[in-house]
């Protein structure tokens, strides 16, 4: 591999230890995958900081990296195991939650920002179109590759940990142009008004696309930013799709031409659409209503805020955020109506990345495809895709559909 002068002071001349062993993991990872350089990045977002995937193992690599190393180029958090600030009044045991803190004290250590989301891009974590970035988190790296037409690699733990402390990363994969063509077309005729219907099809196409390059064509009406957030951790879910076009749509997919050939499409109608759906009914009572899967943005704030005002929830409701989302919500006074009406808002965490809940809930319901399609294996629960609308009902009613 071609490697600059800088490079190779790093490699073999830098005086920490955790620089070299980064180029060498690199590296390495480059080879197995055909680079032939390294690239320089802007900007890196860590995954794999929750104490809960990471396990002792992931601690001691990264309070033993902290040591000595630091980050070359700005780096947000994910998601993590547990509330930062509120942890001790919530399930999250205090032998967990410390192993948690140690892993956050190391990071920050070295550099890396405290956001402890998702969805870094709503918290100033921002690339450019075209910017090689070394990313990780499913729904985050599917919405910079997708729809911020940055360039980045689904990226592990270790090799975000290795790329932020060099700032490189490999020149293979969805950094090089030949890669972010389209393989799969799917051709919606579904009218798609709200985030779940995006999050439906998003579930649909993962499955069909695998780790290949969805194209969609046929959308008609212009996506929100929280419809395309849906859309990015359902393909991500269902699949490992990284990157997806939208025809006329997304940066890269101005026109048909730029991104697949002239191939015949995958049909998405109302069919293949009420199919995904039937997959996550429910009828039973709701213990759980999950919203936030990704992190909420402000948006959405706004409109639970609204659907809950004056109102009273009988199941547990649980809000997930960024912190510094929700300081927006406060400042608008989402906050105290949706906590007036028995909502509770969670930052820095969610269900996925938490320790299992020890309340034994047995029925689901959400309006994240994503959420839909991991809570049945994480918790043994039932899970319920409804429309945000018809979460706030169930929570009020306690129960979705049936004879109640
Ligand atoms: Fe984010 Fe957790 Fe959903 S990391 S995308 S809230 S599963």
């Amino acid at each position: 591999m071609y490697l600059t002068d800088e490079e190779k002071r790093m490699l073999y001349e830098d005086k920490r230890e955790i620089v070299r062993k980064s180029m060498k993991i690199l590296i390495t990872l480059g080879e197995i995958y055909g680079a032939e350089r390294l690239l320089k990045i802007n900007n890196a977002h860590s995954p794999g900081v929750s104490y809960r995937v990471t396990g002792d193992a992931g601690l001691n690599f990264v309070k033993d990296a902290s040591k000595e190393g630091c980050f070359k180029v700005p780096t947000t958090l994910n998601t993590i195991g547990i509330d930062s600030e509120n942890w001790e009044k919530m399930y999250f045991t205090k032998d967990f939650a410390l192993k948690q803190i140690e892993i956050l004290d190391a990071y920050r250590k070295m550099g890396g920002i405290s956001t402890y989301t998702c969805t870094p891009y709503l918290v100033g974590n921002i690339p450019m179109m075209g910017e090689h970035i070394a990313w990780g988190e499913s729904s985050a790296v599917a919405y910079a590759n997708s729809v911020l037409g940055a360039r980045t690699n689904r990226e592990g733990g270790p090799s975000v940990l290795a790329a932020a402390i060099t700032g490189r990363v490999p020149a293979y994969g969805y950094h090089l142009d030949q890669n972010r063509k389209g393989k799969f077309l799917f051709d919606v005729n579904v009218e798609l008004k709200t985030e779940r219907d995006f999050a439906i099809l998003g579930y649909f196409a993962g499955k069909i696309a695998g780790k290949e390059v969805p194209v969609f064509e046929g959308i008609k009406q212009r996506p929100k930013q929280y419809d395309l957030m849906a859309l990015s951790a359902a393909v991500a879910s269902s699949g490992a799709v990284a990157l997806f076009h939208i025809i006329g749509i997304t940066p890269e997919a101005l026109t048909k031409e730029m991104v697949i050939g002239n191939q015949k499409p995958i049909k998405f109608g109302y069919k293949e659409y009420n199919e995904v759906l039937k997959k996550f009914s429910v009828e039973k009572e709701v213990d759980l209503v999950v919203i936030g899967c990704p992190h909420f943005n402000i948006n959405e704030f706004a409109k639970i805020a609204e659907l809950l005002s004056g109102k009273k929830v009988k199941s547990d409701f649980w809000v997930l955020s960024s912190r510094q989302v929700k300081i927006l919500a406060d400042k608008m006074g989402y906050t105290k109506i949706i906590e007036k009406a028995g909502a509770q808002i969670i930052c820095d965490t969610c269900p996925v990345l938490a320790p299992t809940s020890p309340k034994g809930y047995r029925t689901l319901v959400t309006n994240s495809a994503k959420l839909a399609h991991y809570a049945p294996g994480l918790w043994n629960v039932k899970t319920g895709l409804l429309e945000i609308e018809d979460c706030v009902k169930a929570a009020i009613k306690g129960y979705w559909g049936g004879k109640k």
